[in-house]
């Protein structure tokens, strides 16, 4: 078993109060810089997880969840190994509680990207150790990270920003709304009428303090817009696919409704994307799009990320 003090998890960012979430971006953005020009598997010269281990449980696919925090493990002079849940004997019934008892065990931290944000709750209320929520059905905070981070690069702090989502009330766009009262940017949510976000995640947002505009004209939420954020109509693990392609073209973002939003407006996606669905293809690969930015910035903040779960930050 580890540390003695309770291990501090990230399974939501409803965990951290604005110094938490202050802490971490400017560690995220200070390592980044620090680091520019070398080569990526070259640990940062302090190493402030040397020696320590991360495990990763996928039950679903990644590529960037998943190579950002391998990589930011070795960068933090740690090592990661990553595991199929289909692999383990989690695959074959055995609990997500004994399983966080046993990794306690061998591992410092364990980051899980779950079916059911439910398993992960469960994970942690076993482990002795810090876990991190890679995405579940309900949110995505890491991914939400990287993405204020990739904000305050182009367009500095991310308060009084007015950030417009359009698309699905989905995973993602649940962690913009738990940050939103944290760091004081508003967001404007433009879905179809039945794929909004939880009433209970919008009010908790605006009974902190966010403004929080959630509607169905994807014209209105972007008008003057600093950012322009979507995702895929059809997240991993949603049964009804069929019916999501007939309620999301009109919230597709394209060059026109690019153009309503404010002239420095960029775009962002967590990616993987779908050219011709939720985004255009000029749009994606325009000059207005920060994706890849975006992509990158997730090692970053991971890193950040780990070092505040270690207590480091
Ligand atoms: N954005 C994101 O989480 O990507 P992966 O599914 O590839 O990890
Ligand atoms: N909303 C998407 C995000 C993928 C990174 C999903 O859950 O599949």
């Amino acid at each position: 078993m580890s540390d003695a003090a309770p291990p501090r998890h990230l399974l939501d960012l409803t965990a951290l109060g604005a110094a938490d979430l202050r802490a971490i971006l400017n560690q995220a953005r200070r390592r980044k810089q620090a680091r520019a020009g070398m080569p990526k598997g070259a640990s940062d010269p302090d190493r402030p997880c040397d020696g320590r281990v991360l495990a990763m449980i996928f039950q679903k696919n990644s590529t960037r969840t998943r190579v950002s925090f391998d990589v930011a493990m070795r960068q933090l002079g740690g090592s990661a190994l990553v595991m199929s849940a289909n692999d383990m004997q989690l695959g074959r019934g055995e609990t997500v509680e004994d399983t966080a008892r046993v990794l306690s065990c061998m591992v410092d931290a364990v980051m899980i990207r779950a079916n059911r944000h439910e398993d992960i709750e469960g994970f942690a209320s076993a482990a002795d150790v810090p876990v991190l929520n890679g995405l579940s059905d309900r949110s995505h905070p890491c991914q939400i990270l990287a993405d204020l981070l990739t904000i305050e690069e182009r367009l500095g702090d991310v308060r009084g920003k007015t950030i417009a989502w359009v698309g699905d009330g989905n995973n993602v766009l649940t962690s913009f709304l738990h940050a939103a009262p944290v760091l004081g940017y508003a967001l404007r949510i433009a879905t179809p009428p039945n794929y909004a976000p939880r009433t209970q995640d919008v009010h908790a947002a605006r009974a902190s303090g966010a403004r929080v505009d959630v509607g169905a004209d994807p014209g209105a939420a972007v008008a003057g817009a600093d950012v322009v954020v979507t995702d895929t109509w059809v997240s991993m693990g949603d049964p009804d696919k069929d019916e999501r392609m007939q309620a999301f073209p009109p919230f597709a973002v394209d060059a026109e409704l690019m153009q309503r939003a404010a002239p420095h407006a960029m775009f962002m996606h967590c990616l993987p994307a779908h050219r011709g669905e939720e985004v255009s293809a000029d749009v994606m690969d325009g000059a207005q799009s920060a994706v890849w930015d975006e992509a990158e910035n997730r090692l970053h903040a991971q890193k950040a990320a780990l070092m505040w779960c270690f207590r480091l930050l």
